[in-house]
């Protein structure tokens, strides 16, 4: 079971930025938990960060065929990007949106996300913690999808 997952912009900051809101691991922290659990679950991950939102639309593109499911976390574009959200539904991949922060505990821009709509659900406010919760919720998609 292949899974991809993506980062939007200024999450290669993490670890230096905004450590009150994000916490202090870095994103290759998230990537190596990620990848702990993921070989215990034999899943195989494939991790990127982007800061350009075309470069985020040409791998969702890709991830047709390539990949069972999408976990994404975009950032700020979850706000805005109705192109990321276009991406998602084309490719037709199940997705999870993922965040680090509780986005509904923050500014009420925060609080209206693109892309969910398009997505199996959301997973918000663990810290790094999110993203392993998203993997899980990824595995178990995949398997049960290939038990229909
Ligand atoms: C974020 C939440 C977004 O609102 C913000 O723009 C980010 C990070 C998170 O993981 O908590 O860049 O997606």
């Amino acid at each position: 079971m292949k899974i991809l997952i993506l980062n939007g912009p200024n999450l290669n900051l993490l670890g230096t930025r905004e450590p009150a809101v994000y916490g202090s691991a870095t994103l290759s922290d998230v990537e190596q938990l990620v990848r702990d659990r993921a070989a215990k679950l034999g899943a195989e991950v494939d991790f990127r960060q982007s800061n350009h939102e075309g470069e985020l639309i040409d791998w969702i593109q890709q991830a047709r065929g390539n990949f069972d499911v999408l976990i994404l976390n975009a950032g700020a574009f979850t706000h805005t990007s109705v192109a990321l959200r276009d991406a998602v539904a084309g490719v037709g991949l199940p997705a999870i949106e993922v965040h680090l922060s509780n986005v509904h505990a923050r500014e009420e821009f925060r609080h209206k996300s693109m892309i969910v709509g398009v997505c199996k659900g959301v997973i918000a406010g663990f810290g790094a913690n999110s993203y392993v919760l998203a993997l899980e919720a990824a595995v178990n998609i995949s398997e049960a999808s290939k038990n229909q």
